[in-house]
């Protein structure tokens, strides 16, 4: 497999050129509702028709978790480049009692993984290895994850919360455009990782309206939705998981599957202004970098400054630039490396990382990491849920990238993830989303590796605020903080937070990234001025939001720059 590696990713290269050009030919209008305002309750997440499956439970009386589960399953089916069985994620749940709490569900590092498993004799980290094929996958979590959810506070039976996406599975829905080219772009690469004919490959190209059946899938989901974490841990789908493996290169085992536990965990909470920011600890780095920024930028009065002005991008540019530093040096699994939680959200701490604003921009190269107290030792999808009772939830659920290591388990039907590549495989040396890391995030077995998602809830006088997060790798944590002081800083309706352009810097490399054409030129040119490096790019983040309007009522807001959806009442 290590060999063949460069023929299949010089094939899908080749694949990509040639699938640029197919284009639909069909007209088909996706009915995702971008932003609604209701009274009660509702869900927003990639996709309409999980988003409509997760709202079907909240009409049944379900609960926000309830909801979130069948979320979950739904995107599994709908949203197959990242909403997932075969990965894992975190959820944030508030109730309406004001009570928190934290479920980890992040995949983990086989037993038999090691700490320089992704170098070569010559200790070259080879990254193919930890994106492509089975060698890139770590222990899923998502089905313990749901199921743990849902003993703790599921409100109907497991297997009502499973029906919606068997049913969207074994009947099909249609797809975008948008869905289309990426099938189509990641036809080759599919093909090259998987033995047996998988839904996702057909042999014309997929135009939008195609109906996507995944027959496979739903015979998993009916093994889940009747025995529960058994149905994906042990017997028939375990099995094909550990063939796919060792057809793929894989190390995951029967026992690794089978140890497999989600962990319930204390949130990041703290204050930042008058707001309560709730968000998700190690093993993601989400909330306590957002904490930090969020506090850093506390000290500098924000609120008088424009959105998308020199002076606010360059504070929040100079912010991140610090606390990426940090999350690079002191950010790990915490239950394998002692993270200097309280010192890293000490409130001095963190004005003394960044006293005044720099009038020039900071080189990264004389930007360290601090040394805070120890005092104890993109693609990801998000979706947003609040039910009539007044609890939320976020959910950031991932298996990294597109369609995660492009191996569908035969008979399964189910991509499997490629998260390994989130460990740091070499100090210093940068992933796929150019971040580096340290010791802290260094590969060993059953520990979880280091994660930038940010499932999020606000909360403002006793009730819910916003409930937000996003996909995108890196860029995940700097998406949820500009929405948030979009609305908290720059007086922005949670539409127009969350329709702003984006930017993001992340220490290293010592670049601020821009979305396309949304950012005014001679603000450009005044922070070059100041020494920043601009490069554009694509869109930024996916953040699929809830807002608590001043009028009380509900806004729900799906990220308009893809297929995204709302519903509720
Ligand atoms: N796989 C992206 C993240 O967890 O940050």
């Amino acid at each position: 497999m290590r060999i063949i590696l460069p023929f299949i990713l010089t094939l899908f290269l080749f694949s990509c050129k040639q699938n640029t050009s197919e284009k639909s030919q069909k007209a088909y209008v996706h009915p995702s509702v971008k932003t609604k305002i209701v009274d009660k309750a509702g869900v927003v997440c990639a996709n309409p028709y999980a988003a409509e499956a997760g709202n079907s439970i909240l009409l049944k009386g379900g609960n926000a978790i309830d909801a979130a589960i069948t979320t979950q399953f739904a995107l599994a089916v709908t949203f197959p480049l990242g909403g997932n069985i075969g990965g894992g994620g975190f959820m944030v749940i508030r109730l309406n009692d004001g009570q928190t709490d934290a479920l980890d569900y992040r995949e983990m590092a086989p037993s038999s993984a090691t700490k320089d498993m992704y170098l070569d004799a010559q200790g070259n980290f080879l990254d193919s290895l930890s994106r492509y094929g089975g060698f890139a996958s770590g222990v899923p979590g998502s089905v313990a994850g749901m199921v743990e959810a849902h003993a703790k506070y599921g409100s109907l039976p497991f297997v009502d919360l499973v029906a919606p996406a068997i049913k969207l599975a074994q009947e099909g829905y249609p797809i975008t455009q948008l869905e289309a080219n990426r099938l189509n772009k990641s036809k080759r690469i599919i093909q090259a990782f998987n033995r047996a004919p998988v839904a996702f490959v057909k042999e014309h190209p997929w135009q939008a309206g195609d109906t996507l059946r995944q027959p496979d899938l739903a015979a998993t989901l009916t093994l889940i939705a009747q025995n529960g974490r058994d149905g994906f841990y042990k017997g028939k789908i375990a099995q094909a998981i550990v063939d796919e493996m060792k057809a793929t290169n894989g190390i995951i085992s029967l026992q690794d599957l089978a140890d497999y536990k989600a962990i319930w965990r204390k949130p990041v909470q703290g204050y930042y202004r008058d707001y309560q920011v709730i968000s998700m600890p190690p093993p993601s780095s989400g909330g306590v970098t957002l904490m930090q920024l969020l506090e850093t930028v506390e000290n500098f009065n924000l609120d008088t400054m424009k959105m998308h002005s020199v002076d606010a991008m360059h504070l929040m540019v100079e912010a991140e630039r610090r606390v990426y530093a940090d999350r690079a040096t002191h950010l790990g699994d915490s239950d394998f490396y002692p993270v200097p939680m309280e010192g890293l959200l000490d409130s001095s701490y963190i004005h003394a990382r960044m006293p005044t604003i720099p009038a020039r921009a900071t080189p990264s190269q004389e930007v360290k990491a601090g040394h805070p107290k120890e005092k104890e030792h993109e693609q990801t999808t998000h979706f947003s849920v609040v039910d009539p009772f007044g609890n939320a939830v976020a959910t950031t659920t991932t298996i990294n990238s597109l369609y995660g290591s492009k191996v569908v388990v035969k008979g399964g039907g189910f991509f499997m993830n490629n998260e390994m590549d989130d460990f740091s495989a070499k100090p210093g040396v940068p992933n796929q989303f150019g971040l580096i890391g340290n010791e802290a995030n260094a590969i060993a077995p059953g520990k979880r590796m280091l994660s930038s998602m940010t499932p999020t809830i606000i909360a403002k006088d006793g009730k819910w605020l916003m409930v937000l997060g996003s996909p995108g790798g890196s860029t995940i944590i700097t998406s949820v903080f500009q929405t948030v002081v979009n609305v908290t800083e720059f007086g922005k309706s949670g539409s127009e937070a969350v329709a702003a352009g984006r930017f993001h810097h992340q220490w290293r490399p010592d670049t601020i990234f821009i979305e396309k054409n949304v950012f005014n030129n001679s603000v450009l040119d005044a922070l070059r001025s100041k020494g920043h490096v601009i490069v554009e790019r694509s869109n930024i983040g996916a953040v699929d939001a809830i807002f608590r309007t001043p009028k009380g009522k509900i806004e729900l807001v799906a990220d308009p720059r893809w297929d995204d959806g709302v519903a509720g009442e």
